[in-house]
């Protein structure tokens, strides 16, 4: 008898993280995946372009709910997963990382009586202000089975009481994506289409409200960005919320105003990760970033003042510089003299993790 498990995907971040979770249950005997896609994230280039290029088959279902603020977006969401459950009376429902699908799909299937699995277990912040947070807290919270990248996210859960036989440490499915896609990627033409040399570059990434929705730190962090780009272009693929945000805080002549900085719309998985392998440093908010940098071995400065991730700052590639100028110019220095711990590749962080995650469900014991 095999089980049936509905698998969620709602956000740019969740797609690179199910791809490898599909493949391997796919390929386990005894499990019959399915896949939800929400449409939180709906646009060609923020979806469609990720599953064509990850090779992710085409939703089961997908639910359409797409923008709106938290509150109406969670709801929409459980508005309509609660009957894709309903029929399709999934044994379990795995959802992955921390964004509004994640809680949203969790908490439909466990008042269904619908077990959860939760892929990126036990990550925190510190901060509850950060809306992630919330999600991650709930969602580990209603769990059954939960999964981890890092021993950090196994500790923080142990501590708020949950079960440890329920807890794994398996590794980084978001990283199995990376290293199966490395070669794919090399063939990409990014870098002679942009006119950019190896290593002669940043890329960065901005999209938290935290930085994004309040002008003064969206202005001390353009203030950096300012002074960086005078001596490395910086490619910035810009997310949606942040385009907007650039004209309604009137920021716009103070981004053309930088010649070195190259905004771009958003882009696909195989540009980016090419893009990335090849920069001097990379500047970002994002949490996946600092994870697929450090295995870029590529410096990478974050712009927040704290990260789910310790991981990657304990392996000595990410710096946690804050959001002043000065500490990110600071950070930036010591890209510039390479002051950077000696680097290594953090636990099963080895392509091997959704293969281990399929073997827990499927009863069997996981692989070391
Ligand atoms: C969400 C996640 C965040 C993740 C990010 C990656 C939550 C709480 N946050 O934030 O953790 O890092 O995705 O991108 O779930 N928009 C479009 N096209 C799209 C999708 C969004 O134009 O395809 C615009 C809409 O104006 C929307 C805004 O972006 O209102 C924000 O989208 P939303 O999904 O609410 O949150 P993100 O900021 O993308």
């Amino acid at each position: 008898m095999s089980v049936k498990i509905i698998c969620i995907a709602g956000a740019r971040p969740n797609f690179m993280k199910i791809a490898p979770i599909i493949e391997a249950f796919r390929a386990q005997p005894g499990i019959e995946p399915l896949l939800v896609h929400t449409g939180q994230h709906y646009d060609e280039k923020m979806s469609d372009l990720f599953f064509r290029e990850l090779g992710i088959p085409q939703p089961d279902m997908n639910l359409e709910v797409g923008s709106g603020s938290h509150a109406v977006q969670t709801a929409e969401i459980m508005k309509a997963f609660e009957p894709v459950c309903l029929q399709h009376k999934p044994d379990w429902v795995l959802v992955v990382g921390d964004v509004n699908s994640t809680i949203a799909c969790g908490l439909v299937a466990v008042k269904l009586g619908i077990r959860l699995i939760h892929v990126e277990a036990g990550l925190r912040s510190g901060d509850r202000t950060m809306p992630e947070e919330i999600n991650r807290i709930l969602t580990d919270s209603i769990s059954d089975r939960l999964f981890c990248t890092e021993r950090s996210g196994v500790e923080n859960l142990r501590r708020e009481g949950i079960d440890p036989t329920k807890i794994h440490l398996v590794g980084n499915v978001m990283i199995d994506t990376l290293l199966k896609n490395r070669d794919k990627a090399e063939q990409s033409t990014v870098l002679d289409q942009m006119g950019l040399k190896v290593g002669g570059y940043a890329t960065m990434t901005l999209h938290r409200p935290s930085n994004v929705d309040e002008p003064v730190a969206f202005s001390n962090i353009l203030e950096a960005v300012d002074t960086i780009q005078r001596e490395l272009p910086i490619v910035f693929p810009i997310h949606p919320r942040t385009r907007k945000n650039i004209a309604s805080l009137g920021f716009e002549n103070r981004v053309a105003a930088m010649p070195g900085l190259r905004l771009i719309d958003p882009i696909g998985y195989l540009d980016f990760l090419k893009l990335n392998t090849h920069a001097r440093v990379i500047l970002t908010d994002s949490g996946g970033l600092q994870e697929e940098s450090t295995i870029l071995r590529v410096p990478c400065i974050t712009i927040r003042e704290n990260t789910e991730r310790p991981i990657t700052c304990e392996v000595g590639s990410n710096q946690l510089a804050g959001t002043s100028t000065r500490a990110i110019l600071s950070a930036y220095e010591n890209v510039k003299s390479g002051r950077f711990a000696d680097r290594r590749i953090p636990d099963l962080w080895d392509g091997r993790a959704a293969v281990r995650i399929a073997r827990v469900l499927a009863g069997l014991a996981p692989e070391s």
